[in-house]
């Protein structure tokens, strides 16, 4: 009969694929050319004997030039779903990274649903530390793509980290023997990018069995003006001072000296997001929350060990 056929049809079919699964899982990395990606790459590096490992790229020139390193790499343009199922196909579990853009919300959703498509198993996004009432838009975006990922039926993990160590040179250079902050006195969460990448590839490698369902939050230390300052002075060995800014200040000085850009919608989120950092609205970020010893068993970097290791980047 026609459904005992299609029936037993599926069933070989779900057979065969867990047991590839099971064997060697498929993971399909986006974002390796930026700074999670690439940690996350690092890191799941270490598992290639037992997984195969698929990256993305948006240029065809790119994806051949790391075919030609001998990396399995296909293309995909997350603003362009035509690149979607062929990147997709064969593929178990999926590290979902977009950029500081509001164009997340149509390319997480158009996204997901090619996966869904795919038969992905696991997706892995890569979110932000946000309440969940949260109402600074950026954080917002995030939180309606967390929940469109849930709705799919697709197994899902949330990963929430806190400020990216990396923020430091990008927004607190050092001039002149002062750095500026622009959130007032309070102390921020922070975490180091390479301890993300490496809760992101545990939880890749490890897969939906374990993780599926799950948030991991990643905020390893708190500290503010007067507790960098100390860091910056210990290690640059001379007195580094802090001066406190208004969030107003924020664009004014970023554009003045060129260090941030980023589309219009994003830089609003981030003043906002300051706004509300420094009147205490989103007080929770300046909290410790930190699952990565317990997925890891490893210790994340402290402020000081990043600054150590990157003082090179904090001068202007
Ligand atoms: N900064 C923080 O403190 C912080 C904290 C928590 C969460 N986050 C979240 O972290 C995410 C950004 O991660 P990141 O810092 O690693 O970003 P990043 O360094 O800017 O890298 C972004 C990656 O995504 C790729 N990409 C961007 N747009 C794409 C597109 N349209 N199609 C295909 N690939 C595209 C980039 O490829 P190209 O090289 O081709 O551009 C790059 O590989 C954001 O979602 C942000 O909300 C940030």
């Amino acid at each position: 009969m026609p459904t005992l056929a299609k029936t037993h049809g599926e069933t070989q079919t779900e057979e065969v694929r867990g047991m590839t699964s099971f064997q060697k899982p498929t993971i399909l990395v986006l974002g390796v050319s930026g700074q999670i990606g690439g940690f996350v790459l690092q890191h799941l590096d270490k598992y290639r004997q037992v997984l195969n490992v698929r990256i993305t790229a948006r240029r065809p020139e790119q994806v051949l030039a790391l075919r030609q390193q001998g990396r399995d790499a296909v293309l995909l343009g997350l603003d362009d779903p035509t690149t979607f199922a062929a990147a997709l196909h064969g593929v178990d579990r999926v590290f979902l990274l977009t950029g500081y853009t509001v164009a997340m919300l149509a390319q997480s959703k158009t996204f997901v649903d090619a996966a869904r498509k795919a038969r992905v198993q696991h997706i892995v996004h890569l979110g932000v530390f946000g309440r969940w009432d949260c109402t600074d838009p950026h954080i917002v975006w995030h939180q309606l793509v967390e929940t469109y990922i849930e709705a799919s039926g697709i197994s899902w993990t949330h990963i929430h980290p806190n400020m990216f160590m990396e923020q430091i040179p990008k927004f607190m250079k050092i001039r002149n023997d002062r750095f500026p902050i622009f959130w007032g006195p309070g102390r921020m969460g922070w975490i180091a990018a390479q301890d993300v990448g490496s809760v992101v590839a545990t939880v890749l490698w490890e897969g939906p069995a374990k993780h599926g369902g799950q948030n991991y939050w990643l905020s390893a230390e708190i500290a503010g003006g007067e507790e960098l300052a100390t860091i910056f002075s210990e290690v640059l060995r001379r007195p580094i001072r802090c001066d406190y800014r208004k969030p107003d200040d924020f664009a004014a000085t970023m554009a003045l000296t060129g260090d941030y850009r980023v589309e219009p919608w994003y830089a609003a989120g981030a003043l906002e997001f300051l706004k509300q950092f420094s009147d205490g609205r989103m007080g929770d970020f300046g909290t410790v929350r930190d699952d990565t010893p317990y997925l890891t068993g490893t210790t994340p970097r402290s402020l000081q060990q990043w600054v150590h290791d990157n003082h090179g980047a904090l001068l202007g």
